[in-house]
């Protein structure tokens, strides 16, 4: 098994190239890993019938490994533009096309990525305005295009001055070190989704028919239709602040 990191920081030798390094070192025995600083690549789009060396070499490189860790800085609340000349380059060897101009996951489908991002701005504001989110997104869209499977993401926001990354991110990436050396299934989350779908359904319509009982005081909820229209109203109310907690609240990356 082989593990790659790829860093498209400015600073080979900054905060996010000491993160990834953090998860390399922790990685399982006998996998083995290896260190792109797309800085030192001359990356160029591919022209038609024209050979790219340099865009054979790391698609070369990324079809070794089984893992790859992106180590991108947030700049301008954005992707860094080294990590998006890369995807951009990389396009036509990421996915097929459809004679429709469709395209449709290539060579790399159900390979495994890690996400790792930092931000100047604070913990709280990274928290409430999603400084990073941006970064995150765009290697999951590119990631999704080529059908690469997501293992998780590192954010490390409030790095003004920081000069070098605090125990508990430290931790953070052993434990991924950890995760990601494990032979990863095609997709590993769908019982687990399956199963928390399952818990919250139950807790969902526990807490509904909770919210019912008191009612009985003010409206009639033994008849049936009264006790389906409040049931259906109560429960779609809960859905909708879970869903919201969901997607906006537990997404926040801290
Ligand atoms: C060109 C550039 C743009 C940046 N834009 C932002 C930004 O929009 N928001 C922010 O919080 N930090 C911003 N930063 C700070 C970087 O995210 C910060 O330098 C990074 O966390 C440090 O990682 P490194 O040590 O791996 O380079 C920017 C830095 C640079 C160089």
């Amino acid at each position: 098994m082989k593990i790659l990191g790829i860093l498209a920081s400015h600073k080979e030798h900054g905060l996010n190239a000491e993160m990834l390094q953090n998860v390399l070192d922790n990685v399982g025995e006998g996998v083995e890993t290896e260190t792109i600083y797309l800085e030192n690549y001359h990356i160029t789009p591919h022209k038609y019938h024209e050979d790219n060396p340099v865009l054979n070499q790391l698609a070369d490189k990324l079809m070794e490994s089984d893992v790859w860790v992106f180590g991108a800085p947030t700049y301008w609340r954005e992707c860094p533009g080294l990590l998006k000349n890369f995807f951009d380059c990389m396009r036509p060897k990421f996915v097929y096309f459809k004679d429709n101009g469709d395209t449709i996951p290539g060579p790399f489908k159900d390979k495994h990525y890690l996400s790792i991002s930092s931000c100047y701005m604070s913990t709280t504001e990274n928290f409430l305005t999603g400084i990073t989110d941006e970064t995150f997104k765009t290697i999951d869209r590119v990631m999704t295009a080529a059908g690469v499977i997501k293992a998780g993401e590192i954010v490390l926001p409030n790095t003004f001055g920081m000069k070098e990354i605090p125990e508990k991110k430290k931790d953070l990436c052993a434990k991924y070190g950890h995760k990601i050396s494990k032979k990863q299934e095609k997709d590993d989350s769908t019982v687990k989704r399956y199963i928390q779908l399952f818990f919250m359904i139950a807790v969902m319509a526990l807490i509904t028919m909770g919210i019912q009982l008191p009612l009985k005081a003010i409206m009639p909820i033994d008849n049936f239709w009264v006790n389906y229209i409040s049931f259906t109203i109560i429960f779609f109310v809960l859905l909708g602040c879970i869903l919201h907690y969901m997607t906006f609240v537990k997404h926040r990356r801290r």
